[in-house]
Parts: structure tokens; C-alpha cells; sequence
């Protein structure tokens, strides 16, 4: 049965004034939150038999439900010292050739992808009930992809990769604002691409395609290559 997708409401800072707090005995009681998954389905005979296939068809629908955001992915990163982190980032193109994102090469996730070039990728488009799942290799954009991917961003976003310098202890706000206003006296309409900011490609080797169902019984179908080809096969919820 086809649902309808819910705008959400964020509260402003002084409607979450105005509001009577939750006890806290309400706050923890977490435990009882859960919904059944009845949407859709996914299964062998109706998917596609290449994953970037049916990831397009899955961006196509998370676009035309006009979900906030369907764009933003967690990454995951493993550190020097072996341990993981996530954020989220924005997935800028997808091809044949992989999932394009960027970044300060300088940030945390940078220097984890400099010791260690794998990630993982996830996508929870919570509205459809699904999630996507992208594994593999990592490398950098090319100079020339970077640049022009960058030539496109608003001005204030490109003096932005220069303002901050992603990841590093700041004292004050009032640095970003400093820097930021030093940039654009430096550059004016047209600053270049920081040397330490760029894309990332992941090229997959692992995807999955996780649709809620009813009573937990979930779909999940793994793509996984062997010997350059794609082997489609269905995962136990
Ligand atoms: C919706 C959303 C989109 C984001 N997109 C990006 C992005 O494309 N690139 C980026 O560097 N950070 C992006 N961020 C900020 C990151 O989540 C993160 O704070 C930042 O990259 C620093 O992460 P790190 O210290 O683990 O390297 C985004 C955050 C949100 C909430």
C-alpha cells in the first residue's frame, strides 16, 4: 500500500522554549519505538541486474518523493589506530566508474583515506523504508575533475573550503569568520581550488539493497563482483 510522505517539522529554538520539557523518565523510554515496514518489496525477479541500475532507479523514486536530502550518505572510515568514524557527506556524481563525493583532504576522514583508501557508503532513505549499501576502494579525483566540479559550488562555499580548516580544534567561531573574510578580500569572486580539497571516488565492489517488510522478514540483496562480474544474492534480514 502506497503511503504519503510527511513533511517533518523542525522546532525553532524558541518554540523548544516555549514547549513543556518531556520528563525525563519520557526521554529514555526508547525501548517501545518501532513501526512495521510495509511499503514495498524487493525481490530477484524485480530488481536489476546490475546494482547501478538499480540504484538509479532508487535515487529516481527518493527524488520523486522529494525526500529531504536524498543525497546525503554516511561514510565510513577507519582510522591509524584501526578504529572506525562516520559522517555524512554529499554524493556528487554516480557512474560506471563509482560514487563521487568532497572533501578537505586535510579532514579526518582525509587523512583516515590517506592510511587506509577503503569506506563504506549507506544511504537510510527512511520515508521508503530502504537502504542502500556501498563498499570499496577509494581514490582521489583527478586534479582537472576537482577543479571543475568546484567551478560550479556558490562563492560562498568555495571561500569556505579555503575558511576552514575541516577537522582542526578552532578557538572560536569568530576564526572561520576572520579567515573567510581574509579569503574573499584575497580573491574576490574567483577563488581557486584549495590545493588540500577535492573529490573522492569509491568504486564498489560490494552493494546492498535493504527494503523493510512486515514482522522483520526484510528484503536484502547483495551484489557482490567475482571475476569482474555481478553475483546477485539474497541476505538473511
Ligand atoms: C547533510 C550533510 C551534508 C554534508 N556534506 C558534506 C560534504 O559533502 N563534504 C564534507 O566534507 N562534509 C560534509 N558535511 C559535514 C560532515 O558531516 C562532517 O562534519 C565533516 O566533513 C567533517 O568530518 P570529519 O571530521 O570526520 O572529516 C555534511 C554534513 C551534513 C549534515
Amino acid at each position: 500500500m502506497a503511503q504519503r510522505v510527511r513533511a517533518c517539522s523542525v522546532p525553532t529554538r524558541q518554540a523548544e522554549g516555549r514547549a513543556r520539557r518531556p520528563s525525563y523518565t519520557a526521554r529514555m523510554d526508547i525501548a517501545h519505538l518501532r513501526k512495521s515496514y510495509e511499503r514495498d518489496q524487493l525481490d530477484e525477479t524485480a530488481s536489476a541486474a546490475d546494482p547501478l541500475q538499480q540504484f538509479r532507479h532508487w535515487f529516481d523514486q527518493a527524488l520523486s518523493a522529494e525526500l529531504p536530502e536524498p543525497n546525503a550518505m554516511t561514510l565510513a572510515t577507519v582510522g591509524a589506530d584501526g578504529r572506525p568514524s562516520t559522517r555524512v557527506v554529499l554524493i556528487k556524481s554516480v557512474d560506471a566508474s563509482g560514487v563521487v563525493w568532497y572533501t578537505n583532504y586535510h579532514s579526518r576522514k582525509g587523512r583516515d583515506l590517506e592510511q587506509l583508501p577503503y569506506a563504506a557508503l549507506q544511504f537510510h532513505w527512511v520515508e521508503l523504508e530502504r537502504v542502500v549499501r556501498i563498499e570499496g576502494a577509494v581514490e582521489k579525483t583527478s586534479a582537472a575533475e576537482s577543479d571543475a566540479y568546484f567551478a560550479t559550488r556558490p562563492l560562498d562555499s568555495r571561500l569556505g573550503a579555503w575558511a576552514s580548516p575541516q577537522s582542526e580544534v578552532i578557538s572560536s567561531r569568530a576564526v572561520l569568520v576572520a579567515n573567510a573574510a581574509r579569503i574573499a578580500a584575497r580573491h574576490a569572486l574567483s577563488p581557486p581550488r584549495p590545493p588540500h580539497w577535492g573529490g573522492y571516488r569509491l568504486r564498489p565492489e560490494r552493494w546492498e539493497f535493504w527494503q523493510g517488510r512486515k514482522s522483520r522478514l526484510h528484503d536484502r540483496l547483495q551484489y557482490r563482483l567475482d571475476e569482474g562480474r555481478w553475483v546477485r544474492e539474497r541476505l538473511a534480514p
